[in-house]
């Protein structure tokens, strides 16, 4: 049993969600969140602990360690893919070189349980693009995905030649309504419920019959507390599990929207995120994450949706949006 849990990167879009679901679980007190931004919102700071950590400075990654007893980590901090088209190397440093740090940190300290995502952009033009298959070619056309493939293996390698416990998950596009996304070719999937409450309209960034795989938070926080919580001695698979929840094409989002906003416009104006939405599947095939620890999505399509507006809805109301 873990008892002690660092979130390294928990001001993000997944980590700001995922601090509290594992708080919910561990206990406040036993999971510390961590950024190089450490503005965290106000419920992660007012119920458990919080710090500033950069996860390249290993000096001070292992000085939280010791000072909290650490023996989990889940390791968010990522450039993500549109980002890191702008600046390759940076992403590389970051990615890498974060990665590389916890797992060794890990090792020398003997932590006990290690979580790192991967994503949908470990998959290239090569690999098949419909029901994407647990265990197929991997030749990512981004910088993203390189960093994510090299991540994958890296994860796998520490499991089969030091006997580490790490898990990963490769993220669909992951669509949320408390933190925005941090520059992700998938984004769109976000901005489109913020600009239809606010203004009745979008312009969208990707072409209207660009197919993604989508998932929603409440399902991106299920898979990643089931995983970390499943047996070990049942997973096949290690770094790199494919899950999926929907698939769906800005066309077909906005007509999910205007069941609840008839009046709602979509208009499309492609720019360089479609040749990265290009090379990702249309779907996924799960059946390994079912099959080894039972993964299982909650929200469809327009479930996702109707909840979104909800949210979304609410806010404007109040003033906060
Ligand atoms: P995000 O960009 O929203 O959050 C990343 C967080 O890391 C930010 O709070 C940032 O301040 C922090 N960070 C940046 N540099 C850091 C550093 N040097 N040290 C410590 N923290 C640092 O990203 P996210 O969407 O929450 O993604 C989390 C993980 O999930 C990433 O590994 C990402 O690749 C993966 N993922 C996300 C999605 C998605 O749709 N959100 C999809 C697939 C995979
Ligand atoms: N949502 C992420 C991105 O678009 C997928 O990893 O970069």
């Amino acid at each position: 049993m873990i008892k002690k849990l660092l979130i390294i990167g928990a001001n993000g879009q997944i980590g700001s969600e995922l601090t509290l679901a594992f708080r919910k679980i561990y206990g406040n007190d036993n999971v510390i969140a961590t950024d190089l931004n450490p503005a965290f919102k106000a419920e992660i700071t007012d119920n458990g602990p919080t710090d500033q950590l950069d996860v390249l400075d290993r000096a001070k990654l292992e000085m939280l360690i010791d000072k909290h007893q650490i023996d989990g980590i889940i390791h968010l901090a990522a450039i993500l893919s549109a980002v890191g088209e702008k600046n390759p190397q940076f992403a590389w440093n970051l990615n890498m070189n974060g990665t590389m740090n916890v797992l060794e940190v890990a090792r020398e300290k003997g932590i006990k349980r290690i979580f790192i995502p991967s994503s949908i952009a470990a998959f290239g033009p090569t690999t098949p693009f419909d029901h994407t298959p647990q265990d197929t070619i991997l030749q990512p056309s981004t910088m993203y995905g390189v960093t994510k493939v090299a991540g994958e293996l890296l994860g796998d390698y520490y499991v089969q030649k030091y006997g580490m416990d790490i898990r990963g998950l490769r993220y669909p596009g992951i669509i949320s309504n408390d933190t925005l996304p941090g520059g992700g070719t998938t984004d769109y999937a976000v901005a489109i419920f913020y600009d239809a409450v606010k203004h009745g309209k979008y312009e969208c960034f990707l072409k209207e019959d660009t197919r993604l795989p989508m998932m929603y938070m409440p399902d991106c926080l299920k898979a990643t507390t089931d995983l970390f919580l499943a047996d070990f001695g049942k997973l096949k698979h290690h770094a790199g599990f494919n899950v999926g929840a929907f698939s769906v094409t800005p066309k077909e989002l906005a007509a999910s929207i205007r069941k609840f906003i008839p009046n709602f416009e979509i208009t499309y104006k492609p720019d360089f995120r479609q040749a990265i939405a290009d090379s990702w599947p249309n779907s996924i095939d799960d059946s390994a994450a079912r099959e080894e620890w039972g993964w299982k999505p909650e929200y469809d399509l327009d479930a996702m949706t109707e909840d979104m507006l909800r949210v979304i809805g609410e806010k404007h109301k109040k003033g906060l949006i």
